[in-house]
């Protein structure tokens, strides 16, 4: 069976992110915490695999980007600097009977009726009254509403303030990881050897108050984003902004996405800082969703935060003596969307004489484990010991994972379920000619490969 046909492959993904260690609920044993989430043992290999590939291809294969690592709190006023406190809002409305706070443009587009988080209070409110009739609560069925209000997504906190009322003077969680970009463009210009057109990148937390959490990890309140900035010279904004998106767009073909599973969006109603904004959607288990996003942002933010801090934020071209405040695309992308669209694109299920086989084939490269090794027998200490020295040789170069429980039939069932591309196993013929079984995730074929023939057999499939 191919994935995202059946109607409850998002049920699946979940339980098996559940049941083999990917996804938990945060704080789970306290009955969870709202739209969020923690990644479990294989999860976290599978999410380092996705910002490994994502580095690389940014910092390591290019010589026009370097990287950062800003802190996730900043000065308060980059936030008003940058438009978040007064604009970084949804629409929320309030189930009078039930008093489920919902995202109203969520509400009318799932009734069929277009609306947009960037529309104003009062336009959305026009749409809104419009199509009462139209609308019930997901949560109760009932049709009485509060009108909807702008809702501002950034979380507060008290950090640095020990007296008074820290809500009127808020620090904050960064709502994206850019912002730290834009306040270290002069640090990195007179630091790192980059001239226009250079891009730096970032890997890191954003928090945001998201009014309605579901979808599992696709919409939560604290998540990583993988964003670059790329500065160019004015006017040159779409040339680039093109090669962005054709490169973004195989970076996910790259990761072993279906072509047929991704489509382009383009925004026709632009958030408060683009000029031009493009989203790469997936189809993910609910439909095509937005995975990231292509911003063509012009001098918005850095001429912003020239204004707010005073300071000077110019680019003196070293050819032509120009000066100039550089315009901005950016690439942004979600960890969580990414994982999940990698996940979903890997879920297959596959009927083997009556019984359901659950692998995941991901490209080995993502694969949380790369090789399983196993001695055919648990109780026999020679063949333990082997299966040992062949593990302690190929952790070197590879995430491997020892396993001696239960019978070989269910350890390969385990690490199909994770998506492990190969498994070895250590039996009595090992010990007479230096030979183990190596089997295929995909195609379950096995063959016999000597032990000194390993690395370079692994090195050539990895
Ligand atoms: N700096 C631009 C920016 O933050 P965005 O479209 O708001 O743009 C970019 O977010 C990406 O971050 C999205 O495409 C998505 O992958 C991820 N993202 C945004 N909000 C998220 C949330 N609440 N949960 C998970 N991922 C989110």
């Amino acid at each position: 069976m191919k994935k995202n046909t059946a109607d409850n492959s998002m049920d699946k993904i979940i339980s098996l992110c559940k049941r083999r260690g990917f996804v938990f609920p945060s704080s789970e044993i306290y009955d969870g915490f709202a739209a969020v989430y923690d990644f479990g043992p294989y999860g976290v290999e599978l999410a380092n695999n996705i910002k490994k590939e994502w580095w690389k291809a940014m910092t390591q294969m290019r010589d026009d980007i370097v990287g950062l690592d800003s802190a996730i709190f900043m000065s308060p006023k980059i936030w008003e600097a940058s438009g978040h406190v007064k604009g970084f809002s949804d629409p929320l409305t309030e189930c009078r009977k039930c008093h489920a706070r919902l995202r109203l443009d969520t509400l009318l587009d799932e009734a069929g009726i277009f609306a947009d988080e960037k529309m104003t209070e009062d336009e959305i409110n026009i749409i809104f009254e419009a199509n009462r009739d139209k609308i019930k609560c997901p949560n109760c069925g009932a049709a009485d509403f509060t009108p909807g209000r702008k809702f501002n997504l950034l979380v507060q906190s008290n950090l640095g303030n020990f007296t008074g009322d820290w809500t009127k003077e808020p620090t904050y969680l960064r709502g994206e990881t850019c912002q730290g970009i834009y306040v270290n463009y002069k640090n990195v210009l007179d630091s790192a050897r980059v001239k226009i057109p250079f891009g730096i990148a970032q890997i890191g937390k954003a928090f945001r108050n998201e009014i309605t959490a579901r979808q599992f990890i696709f919409r939560t309140r604290e998540f990583e984003q993988m964003e670059m900035q790329y500065f160019v010279k004015p006017g040159d904004d779409m040339t680039y902004f093109d090669k962005w998106k054709e490169t973004r767009w195989q970076f996910y073909l790259d990761l072993g996405i279906d072509p047929a599973n991704l489509q382009w969006h383009k925004h026709e109603n632009l958030v408060f800082y683009a000029k031009e904004a493009y989203d790469i959607e997936y189809r993910f288990p609910f439909g095509f969703k937005e995975m990231e996003g292509i911003h063509a942002r012009g001098d918005y933010d850095l001429t912003q935060h020239s204004k707010y801090s005073g300071k000077e934020l110019n680019y003196l071209d070293p050819a032509t003596n120009e000066k100039y405040i550089p315009h901005i695309v950016e690439t942004s992308a979600g960890v969580g969307r990414t994982f999940l669209a990698v996940l979903s694109e890997a879920y297959q299920e596959e009927e083997l004489e009556g019984e359901t086989r659950i692998v995941l084939k991901l490209i080995p490269k993502l694969a949380p484990i790369k090789i399983a090794v196993f001695p055919l027998l648990k109780n026999k200490p020679e063949l333990v010991a082997k299966a040992r020295e062949v593990f302690d040789k190929l952790k070197m170069d590879w995430r491997c994972e020892f396993d001696d429980n239960g019978n070989i039939g269910k350890r390969y069932r385990r690490q199909d379920e994770i998506g492990t591309p190969f498994c070895l196993t250590v039996d009595f013929e090992t010990l007479e000619n230096s030979e183990v079984t190596v089997r295929n995730r995909d195609n379950m074929q096995q063959e016999r490969i000597k032990i000194s023939e390993l690395e370079n057999f692994f090195r050539s499939r990895i």
